[in-house]
């Protein structure tokens, strides 16, 4: 019984995060959206980061009312496009006294090839770069308010791919699906290097698999997958129990002496074995810092 509800993300927890801040990216809906709620609802400054002000005003104007928390702001956010995610940086480095959770959310699943502003192909250009960039300038911040934690949203589906080096913008050859599971093998690994290089300052670091959650996620999906998502909707989560590992990471007092690791569930999982390869997140993390044109040891 215990495992069923854990596996529908019924976990339950009254911790209070009174006085911390939390910023979620992709916010405005789904997974990000629920997170946000429950956050608020514990008492934190919630800044909602949002490439869609007309969304974000929604969903915040929702989280205020049902929270009854008036510490929740949104933010332009847009992560495939590097200029935004520097003002946006630059605006939270001057604003901002803390972050002690940063929740590395947003995302987007087999959209047809396309490139971001920079000419990164977008799953990867968002889902990772447009992160990595995020926490790299945030990253003095988030260590001056240690206690603090970062979470990566990455996907069982990052077995889907591989991290191709010589070809990282899938310029050669796209594939939709296997371009989303490097992505999410990016999130994995990044965390990985995160939590080594985090080592001692009071950061501790996440990599979050939701489950098989009903959100916008699939608006790219084709037709013959849209109808057999539908065909398996009663076995998938729903956004607030697709919420609940980011919320257990982010919140549990216990997990402060954890780091790098993935959580399904609402609790330890395995990953695969490319996602546990150290030697690639350190090559992987070089080629970020090169494409992103940054220094980060
Ligand atoms: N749903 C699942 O089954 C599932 C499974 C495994 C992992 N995940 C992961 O969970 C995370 C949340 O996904 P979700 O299911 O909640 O999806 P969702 O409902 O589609 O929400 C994704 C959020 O990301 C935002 N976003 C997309 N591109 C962006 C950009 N360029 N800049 C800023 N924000 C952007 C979206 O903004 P707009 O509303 O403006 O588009 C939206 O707020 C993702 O990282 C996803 O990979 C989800």
């Amino acid at each position: 019984m215990n495992t069923i509800r854990k596996l529908f993300g019924q976990w339950s927890s009254t911790e209070r995060i009174d006085g911390k801040t939390v910023l979620i990216t992709g916010a405005n809906t789904g997974i990000g959206k629920e997170t946000a709620r429950d956050l608020a609802k514990r008492g934190a400054r919630i800044i909602m980061a949002c490439r869609d002000m007309g969304k974000a005003e929604a969903a915040q104007k929702e989280i205020i009312e049902d929270s009854k928390n008036q510490n929740v702001v949104i933010r332009k956010l847009d992560l495939s496009d590097t200029k935004s995610i520097k003002e946006f940086a630059e605006v939270i480095n001057k604003e901002e006294k803390q972050v002690n959770i940063l929740i590395n959310n947003a995302g987007i699943m087999m959209c047809p090839f396309s490139k971001t502003v920079d000419g990164f192909e977008m799953q990867f250009g968002v889902n990772h770069l447009g992160h990595f960039l995020l926490t790299h300038l945030l990253f003095d911040l988030i260590k001056r308010s240690a206690p603090a934690r970062i979470i990566n949203l990455s996907s069982m589906a990052h077995s889907w791919g591989t991290i191709k080096l010589d070809d990282i913008n899938s310029e050669k050859g796209y594939d939709d699906r296997k371009a989303y599971g490097q992505s999410k093998l990016a999130n994995i690994l990044f965390s990985r290097s995160l939590a080594k290089r985090l080592q001692g300052t009071g950061v501790t670091v996440y990599a979050v698999h939701p489950g098989i959650v009903q959100t916008e996620l699939g608006r790219h999906l084709n037709t013959p997958l849209k109808v057999a998502f539908t065909i398996v909707k009663p076995f998938t989560k729903t956004a607030v129990q697709g919420a609940q590992t980011s919320i257990y990471c982010a919140v549990t007092p216990e997990l402060a002496n954890e780091s790098g690791l993935y959580y399904s569930d609402c609790a330890q999982a395995s990953c695969t074995r490319a996602a546990r390869d150290d030697e690639m997140a350190q090559k992987l993390w070089e080629l970020s810092c090169q494409m992103l044109g940054i220094t980060w040891e």
